[in-house]
């Protein structure tokens, strides 16, 4: 059956990944890419797809809700997958309230605007929230997330995609609108932008830079490669029951020091020097504050009731990622210039 599916958030990392999938499977599909193109939004990870005639791309900001109406009236909007977010821990922590004007207030502007835009026939439409494991909190030893864990957010980041998971719960609990949440744990691979752990130590690596590692480096995450993440958006979107939570993950956890030094050897090796040159820039810094020790998902529901597993091992993925950023100079290059926030002005019309 045909659909005009709203991507918001396509720019990003994971978003790009999703929109590319939809845009090459589903070629009945219409895909409308809205992205307000922040710092975290690259016009240039979906050059492949640009000219497709079933891609489009709008410049909008989710908390704009006069635009949103727009998008929905103009693009008759059948589904939503929602990603755009502020995304990065960090930041969260200089500045929560930019991660709450997006990410609680965005998501329930646009949560109005498919309300109204659906306000006939709210069950034949689907509102699909992306979000992550952090919600659930920090794990000590033991133990997995499971989609029944109650939420215990403690970063700002977690605190609004918390609530944001909350108020979707809410309009389909009050409005009756047919939603479906997946909650996933980190994410890797190309694409990323180079302020989270894995590309910034591959640049970084690169570069004979210094690899800031937060404390001690004990801290334990759990990591999925986005383009397998990608595909269990497309299972959840086509097979998920409305009104459930998947947990998406690849039972892959591991500390930070030692993602930080697999990097260090496998880079040392492609790059044809010494073993243990790149080792020697590991720089232990400040821990983050309220560094949450430990994630990891139980991911059983997705694969049992879905039949959605991931296709990668970590090594492999690794593998694609680092070679990713070493054939994608120009892409690093455009980023870390700045260069890449021009392509929407000399690609598109205002
Ligand atoms: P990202 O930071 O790479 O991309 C976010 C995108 O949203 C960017 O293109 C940005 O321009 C856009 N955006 C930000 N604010 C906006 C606004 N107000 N209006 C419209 N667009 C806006 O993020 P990501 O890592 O790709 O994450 C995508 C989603 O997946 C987020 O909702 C995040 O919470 C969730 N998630 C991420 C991970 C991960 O490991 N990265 C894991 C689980 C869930
Ligand atoms: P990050 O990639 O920011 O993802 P998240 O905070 O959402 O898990 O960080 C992954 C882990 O790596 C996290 O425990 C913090 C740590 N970290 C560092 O040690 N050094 C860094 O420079 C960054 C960005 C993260």
């Amino acid at each position: 059956m045909s659909k005009n599916i709203l991507i918001t958030g396509g720019a990003g990392f994971i978003g790009s990944h999703v929109v590319k999938l939809f845009v090459k499977n589903y070629p009945d599909y219409q895909i409308i890419n809205l992205d307000a193109l922040t710092y975290a939004g690259n016009l240039e990870n979906l050059k492949e797809v640009e000219n497709s005639p079933n891609y489009t791309f709008v410049k909008v900001d989710i908390q704009d809700a006069e635009k949103l109406d727009e998008v929905f009236r103009t693009h008759q909007i059948t589904d939503v997958i929602h990603l755009a977010a502020e995304s990065h821990v960090d930041r969260s922590i200089s500045d929560p309230l930019a991660f709450v004007k997006t990410n609680v207030f965005g998501t329930v502007n646009l949560l109005n605007a498919a309300k109204k835009a659906w306000a006939e026939k709210l069950d034949e439409h689907l509102f699909y929230h992306v979000s992550t494991d952090e919600v659930y909190g920090s794990l000590h030893d033991g133990g997995f997330f499971l989609e029944s864990t109650a939420y215990d957010p403690q970063s700002p980041y977690s605190a609004s995609k918390a609530a944001s998971d909350h108020f979707v719960r809410a309009y389909a609990n009050t409005y009756k609108m047919r939603t479906v949440i997946s909650n996933c744990s980190n994410n890797y691979g190309p694409n990323h932008f180079p302020e989270k752990l894995i590309p910034l130590c591959i640049n970084n690596i690169k570069n004979m830079k210094p690899l800031p590692v937060y404390g001690k480096g004990e801290n334990v995450r759990d990591w999925l490669f986005v383009k397998d993440h990608a595909r269990a958006i497309d299972t959840v979107f086509h097979k998920g029951k409305a009104g459930e939570t998947y947990n998406i993950g690849g039972f892959n956890e591991w500390k930070n020091i030692d993602i930080v030094r697999l990097l260090c050897q496998k880079m040392d090796e492609k790059l044809g020097r010494p073993s243990g040159t790149s080792e020697k820039l590991i720089t232990f810094v400040k821990d983050r504050a309220g560094h949450d020790l430990r994630y990891a998902i139980d991911a059983t529901k997705i694969q049992k009731e879905l039949g959605w597993e991931p296709s990668l091992q970590f090594e492999e993925g690794i593998e694609i990622t680092i070679d990713w950023y070493l054939a994608n100079q120009d892409w690093l290059d455009h980023v870390t210039s700045g260069a890449y926030q021009d392509y929407y002005a000399s690609h598109y019309s205002e």
